[in-house]
Parts: C-alpha cells; sequence; structure tokens
C-alpha cells in the first residue's frame, strides 16, 4: 500500500487530513506559506520528517504565489512566509531543517527573477519529498537487521509513513523487516491525547497486513512484565548532541519501562532530526498544547470541568536509555556526542 501523505495536485499542495484519520481519508488542499503553517499547527499534517517536507512546499507555494509582484515586494513577502511558518510548531527540528535548506536554495539565487526563484524553490521541495522516502527506505533496511524473526515490537505514536514522505520511519523499518521476509508483530500504544497509534498506526498497520495488536499506554509494563514485548522501537522529533531523544509524550515511559525489563530501546531518526545546536535533551522546547486534548477527544469532553489540565506534547529520553539510533548511515549503538558528530563528517 503506498500512503500519499503529502502530494503535488494542480499546483498546490494536498495533505491528508490526519485529524479525521481512520473514520474518514480525505485530501485538503493548500496554495500559501500561511495555510500550510496552519495545516501544521491544527495537525492535519504531523510527524517530524513530514511537518518539514509540509513546510519546504509551504515555502515554495508563497514564492508562487508572489512571483508577479515587485523584487522588494516578492522578497519581503517571502519573509513573513518563512517567519509563519516557523511559528507553526515547536519541536520537530525537521521544520527548522527544511526551512534553512529553502533559504539556502534561495540565497544561492537571489539574483534571479521571481518567477525563477519559485521554479527552483518548488524544485527544491519536490527532492526533499522524494529523498524522504530514500531516507527511509535505508533506514529501514538497517533497521530490519535488529528484528529476528518472529519478534513482537512495541511502537509508540505514528512514525509511519503518515508521520514522513512516505514509508516511514519507525514503521518503515517494521516494513522493510516484511519485506524482507520476517514475520513480526507489532503492539501500538494508543497515546494520548491525540491518538495517533490507535488512529494512524493502528490504521497503517492493518492496510499493510502487519499483525497489529492495540493497547492502552498504561498497559506497556504489564506487557513488557509478562514477557510479550522483544524490542521497542520509537521514531523522533528531536535528537540533542548528546544523545538525548525527545518524542511524543510518554516515549520517555517506556523508555524506562523497556530498560526496566532489558527490552533493547531503538530510535529511528533520519540526519534532519538531528539538532547539533542543542547540547542536551534539557534545551530542546516542549510544545504544550490544548487544554482540549486531555479533557476528552473531539467533542467528548469528560474531564470535570474546572480542572486545572497539563498537556505537554513530548517528553526527552535521556540517551542513556538509548540502546541505538537508526539512521540513514546505519546504526548508532548507545549513541553519544562524539558518536553523533562522525555522523556528519
Ligand atoms: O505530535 P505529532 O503527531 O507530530 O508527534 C509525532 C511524533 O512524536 C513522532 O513519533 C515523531 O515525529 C517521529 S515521526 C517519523
Amino acid at each position: 500500500m503506498k500512503v500519499e501523505t503529502l502530494r503535488w495536485s494542480h499546483n498546490k499542495l494536498e495533505m491528508i487530513d490526519q485529524r479525521i484519520l481512520p473514520t474518514a481519508f480525505e485530501y485538503v488542499s493548500y496554495d500559501s506559506a500561511a495555510s500550510v503553517a496552519e495545516g501544521i499547527r491544527s495537525m492535519v499534517v504531523r510527524g517530524a520528517p513530514a511537518i518539514g517536507v509540509a513546510a519546504a512546499y509551504g515555502v515554495a507555494l508563497e514564492a508562487l504565489r508572489l512571483q508577479s509582484n515587485s523584487i522588494d515586494s516578492f522578497k519581503s513577502g517571502m519573509e513573513i512566509g518563512f517567519t509563519v511558518l516557523a511559528q507553526s510548531r515547536p519541536t520537530a527540528v525537521n521544520l527548522f531543517w527544511a526551512l534553512q535548506r529553502m533559504r539556502k536554495v534561495w540565497d544561492s539565487i537571489v539574483a534571479q527573477t521571481p518567477q525563477q526563484v519559485a521554479a527552483r524553490l518548488l524544485e527544491e521541495a519536490h527532492e526533499i519529498l522524494a529523498e524522504d522516502i530514500r531516507i527511509n527506505r535505508a533506514m529501514g533496511a538497517f533497521g530490519a537487521e535488529l528484528l529476528a524473526d518472529g519478534t513482537r515490537v512495541l511502537t509508540h505514536c505514528n512514525a509511519g509513513a503518515l508521520a514522513t514522505a512516505g514509508w516511514g520511519t519507525a514503521l518503515g523499518v517494521f516494513r522493510s523487516a516484511v519485506e524482507a521476509g520476517k514475520k513480526i508483530s507489532v503492539i501500538a500504544d494508543e497515546t494520548r491525547p491525540f491518538l495517533q497509534g490507535a488512529r494512524l498506526t493502528a490504521w497503517e498497520m492493518v492496510q499493510e497486513k502487519i499483525p497489529v495488536t492495540l493497547i492502552t499506554d498504561n498497559m506497556a509494563g504489564y506487557l513488557m512484565a509478562q514477557g510479550e514485548v522483544d524490542a521497542v522501537v520509537v521514531g523522533t522529533d528531536r535528537v540533542a548532541a548528546n544523545g538525548d531523544v525527545a518524542n511524543k509524550i510518554g516515549t520517555y515511559m517506556v523508555a524506562v519501562l523497556a530498560q526496566r525489563h532489558n527490552i533493547p530501546f531503538y530510535v529511528a531518526c533520519p540526519l534532519s532530526t538531528i539538532d547539533m545546536n542543542i547540547a542536551s535533551g534539557a534545551d530542546i522546547p516542549i510544545e504544550e498544547r490544548s487544554a482540549d486534548e486531555v479533557k476528552g477527544f473531539r467533542d467528548m469532553h469528560w474531564a470535570a470541568e474546572g480542572v486545572k489540565i497539563r498537556n505537554p506534547s513530548f517528553d526527552v529520553t535521556p540517551a542513556e536509555l538509548v540502546t541505538g539510533l537508526i539512521t540513514e548511515k546505519g546504526v548508532v549503538m548507545q549513541p553519544n556526542k562524539n558518536k553523533l558528530q562522525q555522523l556528519f563528517e
């Protein structure tokens, strides 16, 4: 099954609306940086690499929208577009990575006409999308080697095709393992409050016919204690220079439990998710989302009215709990600053 999370169609960006999956499967269409930023903020698109690809298209769409303006108004409009996109979500570094890459392309042809700049930026967005799928395939091949035939692997949130341009990071590892002829089965944490595990990971695995069992987040420890989990593979939104890993809220709990039960804890992580400018996880900005997500789901609210609510959307797993980082350049066991630095040499 090919999931086209983002696609270019009739000079617009179309993205699967992940707020309504799996009840409905619909694309939403985007034609400007501001509209793409709103799509990222409202979680039509989510998942670190997918957010990066969307932002790249947001820049290209803005350039196409403004290409008939005077050079000065083109430039000032583009600056606003970059700013609006950068403010859409704070944690996934792929967003800033993609904006930086698009800016570099623009800087290299700044003397060209707006039309030429727009065409080149669109080309770059297409390249970022295609590259993301190639990278996921490479990570998948390395990660699949870590999973023996028969592995029961637990994952948290959705690090699948829906969180990327296709194939996925953690779920890409599962897809690659199956492609290599291994029989594996997946345990999907529900992932409160936004239910990316129940709605998105379960949906992807069912479509793919990879055996999947859904549990609520508080069941992981019980299953591990029963000897029903052989490995954990998750994705990440940002890895600090020392190997600390930010991922969906609840990942830290899973990592602590995995260590307690001697279960390997792997993180699938493209190089674009490693932020060498941030020394440790303590410096990673953690998004706080709306209290409504914790009160209930969609229109159904079950929390007592008036109760104080917290909704940190991500947590940080210290590097010492990470067995290995699965990257497109290979698996980095027991990640630390030196090993991460070598990936960029
Ligand atoms: O809030 P989300 O759904 O954007 O959070 C997504 C995650 O935490 C994923 O695990 C992470 O982005 C890796 S996706 C390959």
